[in-house]
């Protein structure tokens, strides 16, 4: 089993890639740290509560540890996207309520501990700003050599969405992905590049809809809102970006990545928030990250499909560990 701690913004499609670690029997879930990004982090810490009491489905054994981190960056403005994922971040979708509070301690603290406890396995799925992850290196420097690997939903190598240049988590907070990627930790980036093409069809989102299941129905509802918002943008497919860093942990064949030397812009009239991606090596300088470059979306849909139904099947991931 993979060790994996998810910091993200939830977001729609942060909810769909934390339902699916949820139900991976491949990956051990340490915990859910919450960053403001797509709302506001009193919104996604609320968030990320309800999709783990969700997935628990009332096991008590199934509880995973929420911590609430930074809801702003140090040095960018706040920029948000409630116009994607609706005010309350999920599509106007109700959950349970969640039946164990926030951690006590802040995300960066929480990180830390995790780090430092898993004896350097621990990997990190970044889906949202970098926030947290930057504040727990400049925190803890120590921790950086307890990360095994930290697994990024943002940037590209082209276009960006936040901006002509910059897709929005490194967007929300240049400076913190700038020391991310600095830090000399293993990286994988999956950025707009694949993750534009993780997508899913209205009639793929009807045929999900057609399954429907405990977990599958509320996703499908979120996806419902997360389309209707694509469709207002003049698309008529939406794009998983966050759910395809799960899929590739869970299956590493999902995703094709190239090493290459990725540098953060940070002072661009207009290209703040832009990651370089040096493709062709001309600055010369080491590759800093796998930057993914290909994917199998028949594999990929194929994967969220059957995790998200896993809920519902006899000793499926909705009851006790033990029961499995
Ligand atoms: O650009 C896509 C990213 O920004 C995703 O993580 C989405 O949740 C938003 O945070
Ligand atoms: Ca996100």
């Amino acid at each position: 089993m993979k060790k994996i701690l998810i910091d993200c913004d939830p977001g729609i499609d942060d909810a769909i890639a934390i339902l699916m670690a949820l139900a991976a029997p491949e990956l051990e879930v340490v915990g859910i740290t919450a960053v403001g990004g797509n709302v506001g982090v009193d919104t996604t810490a609320r968030n990320a509560l309800a999709l783990a009491a969700l997935a628990a489905g009332g096991a008590p054994d199934r509880q995973v540890p929420v911590a609430r981190g930074a809801d702003l960056a140090m040095f960018a403005e706040k920029r948000r996207a409630e116009s994607v994922h609706g005010i309350d971040g999920l599509g106007g979708v109700r959950l349970p309520e969640p039946s164990w509070p926030l951690e006590k301690i802040p995300a960066w603290d929480f990180i830390r501990d995790a780090a430092l406890r898993s004896g350097g396995s621990l990997e990190i799925v970044a889906i949202g700003p970098l926030t947290n992850i930057a504040m727990t290196l400049a925190a803890y420097p120590a921790a950086a050599r307890s990360i095994k690997a930290i697994h990024i939903m943002g940037g590209s190598a082209g276009l960006g969405n936040a901006t002509p240049a910059a897709e929005f988590n490194i967007y929300a907070d240049p400076h913190a992905a700038a020391a991310v990627f600095q830090s000399g930790i293993p990286i994988t980036m999956c950025g707009l590049d694949v993750t534009r093409r993780a997508s899913l069809t209205p009639s793929g989102l009807e045929a999900l809809k057609a399954i429907g299941g405990r977990v599958l129905s509320p996703a499908c509802a979120m996806l419902d809102h997360y389309l209707a918002a694509y469709r207002g943008f003049g698309l008529n497919a939406l794009a998983l970006h966050d759910p395809l860093v799960v899929a590739h942990i869970v299956d590493p064949s999902l995703v094709t990545f190239r090493p290459y030397r990725v540098e953060v812009e940070t002072e661009g009239k207009y290209t703040t928030g832009k990651t370089v991606v040096d493709i062709h090596g001309i600055a010369k300088r080491p590759p800093n990250a796998q930057v993914g470059v290909e994917l199998d979306v028949v594999g990929f849909i194929a994967l969220m499909t059957r995790l998200l139904c896993s809920y519902d099947a006899p000793g499926g991931q909705g009851s006790s560990r033990e029961a499995r």
